[in-house]
C-alpha cells in the first residue's frame, strides 16, 4: 500500500490560504521549502490541511529522527505535561534533566569522567560549547572549517562558513574566528573530477595523503595566522549538515585529536545533525573512534522538542561557575522528558540495526543513480546520512543549483517533501525517519529518480 496519497494539486487551496496569511504577518527570514501546510504527522508521513498526504524525508530537519508522533515519546512528554511544564532548573529542579545528563554522560564517546548542560536550540549550544572551552583554555582562539553550519546566533553565524543567506547584512562577528580548509576531496585541488567517488570509499592511501595535506593547511593557520598557544578549541561537524553532506574523513579527525591533545585546545564536535542514528550510529564519531572534548546536540535529541545539550569532558564543564551558562527555559521538563523515551528507543539495537538498513538500500540506489545520471557529479554520505550533488557538468563540476531546486519542487509536487543543502545550494539531501518501512523509502526514490530523469 502506497503511503504518498494526493487529493489536490500540490499545494492545495487550504494551504494556498494559509500561505497567503503567512506572507502578509509572518517575518520573511525564516525560509520555506515546500509551499504546505501541515494538519498533522505520523511516522513517515505529513498530512496537510488539503487531506494530502506526503513522504517526508526532511524530518523537519533532521530531528524526528525516529519518525512523527512516536507513540512513547508523546506519552513521555503528555505525562510530564500533566505534572509541570516549566519550574526553571535556576529554581527548583527537577529529576528530568539529571537523568537526561546522566544518560548522556554515559553514552557518549570517550573514556573520561563527563558532565552535561543543557540548553533549548542547536545554536545556544554551540555557543555554549566555546564558552566552556575558552574558559577552561583561558584562550580566545577559535579554529572552524569551510561549509560550516553552527547555527544563527552570533558566535554560531560567526563560526558559519556561508555568507548568503546566513551572515550578509549582519557584522560586525566575534572575534578571534579562524577558518580552515575542510578535507573535501570532490573539489580538492588536484584531485581529478570525473570520479564521482563518496569520500569514504576513496582509496585508504589516496584518503590518507589528501588528510595529510588538508592538515598541513590546518597547521599553517594555526601555527602562522593564531599561534598554537593561542587556540581554544577547534570545532567542526563530522558530517556537514547544511554544507552538503560531506563525512570527514576518519584519518583527518585522528589528526585532529593529536594536534588538540597536543596542544591543549578543546576538541568540540558539532553533532546536531549527525546525532542520534542519523549516521547509523548513535553518534557519527563513533565510526571514525574519536572522542571529542565536548559533544554538541540538539535535533533528534527529544525527536521535536527544543532542547540540545553540550556532552564533555567533567574538567571543561566545570571550568564555567555558577551562573556563567544557563537560560530561563534550558533543559525545559517536558522537552527531557521527550528526550528519555528517545534514548530508550536507541537502547534498542534494532533501532539503529533498520538506520543502517536504510542507509545501505539508499547507498545502492543512489549510486545506481550516479551511473544514470549525469547531472549527479557526487553520492556521499554515512549510513542513511546521505546526499547528491548535481552539476552542469561532471568535469568541470559547476553546481547546479537550479538543479536541486527544481528536484525538490517536482518531489514535493508528486508527494515527497526533501531538502536541498550545501555552501552552493546545489546537495539534495536525504533525512528519512530511521523508521520509515524499505517500502516507503523506495517508494519515496521512485518518485525522486523520474524527477532526476526530467534534470537530464
Ligand atoms: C550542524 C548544525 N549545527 C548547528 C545547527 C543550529 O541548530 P538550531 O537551528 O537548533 O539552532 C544546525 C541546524 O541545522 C546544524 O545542522
Amino acid at each position: 500500500m502506497s503511503s504518498i496519497n494526493l487529493r489536490t494539486a500540490v499545494p492545495g487551496p487550504r494551504s494556498r490560504a494559509v500561505f497567503a496569511e503567512r506572507v502578509k504577518h509572518v517575518a520573511p527570514g525564516p525560509f520555506h521549502t515546500t509551499p504546505i501546510v501541515a494538519e498533522r504527522a505520523e511516522g513517515a508521513t505529513i498530512t496537510d490541511v488539503d487531506g494530502n498526504t506526503f513522504l517526508d524525508f526532511a524530518c523537519g530537519i533532521g530531528v524526528a529522527n525516529l519518525g512523527h508522533s512516536e507513540p512513547s515519546v508523546v506519552a513521555a512528554a503528555k505525562a510530564q505535561a500533566d505534572k509541570f511544564f516549566h519550574t526553571s532548573i535556576n529554581v527548583v529542579a527537577y529529576e528530568g534533566y539529571v537523568d537526561v545528563a546522566r544518560r548522556l554522560n554515559e553514552r557518549a564517546p570517550g573514556d573520561f569522567a563527563k558532565k552535561t548542560f543543557l540548553a533549548n536550540s542547536g545554536a545556544e549550544a554551540v555557543e555554549n560549547a566555546i564558552k566552556f572551552a575558552r574558559a577552561f583554555t583561558k584562550r580566545q582562539a577559535v579554529i572552524c572549517f569551510e561549509h560550516a553550519f553552527h547555527g544563527r546566533t552570533y558566535m554560531a553565524m560567526a563560526l558559519t562558513g556561508k555568507a548568503n543567506p546566513y551572515k550578509s547584512g549582519f557584522g560586525p562577528f566575534p572575534a578571534e574566528i579562524y577558518r580552515a580548509p575542510f578535507p573535501d576531496f570532490y573539489r580538492w585541488p588536484g584531485v581529478d573530477g570525473e570520479a564521482p567517488v563518496c569520500p569514504g570509499k576513496l582509496p585508504c592511501s589516496l584518503s590518507r595523503c589528501l588528510c595529510s595535506e588538508a592538515f598541513a593547511r590546518f597547521i599553517e593557520i594555526a601555527q602562522a595566522d593564531i599561534g598554537e598557544t593561542n587556540v581554544a578549541a577547534v570545532i567542526i561537524e563530522p558530517v556537514t549538515g547544511e554544507g552538503g553532506f560531506i563525512p570527514v574523513p576518519a584519518p583527518f579527525l585522528r589528526m585532529l585529536r593529536e594536534w588538540c591533545d597536543k596542544h591543549g585546545v578543546v576538541l568540540i564536535f558539532d553533532e546536531i545533525q549527525t546525532g542520534f542514528g542519523r549516521t547509523g550510529t548513535l553518534f557519527a564519531c563513533e565510526q571514525s573512534g574519536v572522542a571529542p572534548d565536548l559533544l554538541v546536540l540538539a535535533k533528534g535529541l527529544a525527536n521535536g522538542l527544543p532542547l540540545s545539550a553540550v556532552v564533555g569532558k567533567a574538567e571543561v564543564i566545570d571550568a564555567v561557575g555558577v551562573g556563567g551558562v544557563g537560560g530561563t527555559y534550558a533543559g525545559n521538563p517536558v522537552a527531557c522528558a521527550a528526550a528519555l523515551a528517545v534514548m530508550d528507543k536507541f537502547d534498542d539495537p534494532k533501532t539503529l540495526e533498520h538506520a543502517r538498513q536504510l542507509g545501505r538500500l539508499l547507498e545502492d540506489r543512489l549510486e545506481s543513480w550516479c551511473k544514470k545520471f549525469p547531472k549527479i557529479g557526487q553520492v556521499r554520505g554515512l549510513g542513511p546520512m546521505r546526499a547528491m550533488e548535481l552539476v552542469k557538468d561532471r568535469a568541470t563540476k559547476e553546481p547546479d543549483k537550479p538543479a536541486a531546486a527544481a528536484l525538490v519542487k517536482h518531489n514535493y509536487e508528486n508527494g515527497v517533501i526533501t531538502l536541498s543543502c550545501g555552501t552552493h545550494g546545489n546537495v539534495l539531501r536525504f533525512l528519512i525517519p530511521l523508521i520509515a518501512t524499505e517500502e516507503q523509502l523506495n517508494e519515496g526514490l521512485d518518485v525522486i529518480e523520474v524527477g532526476l530523469a526530467k534534470l537530464g
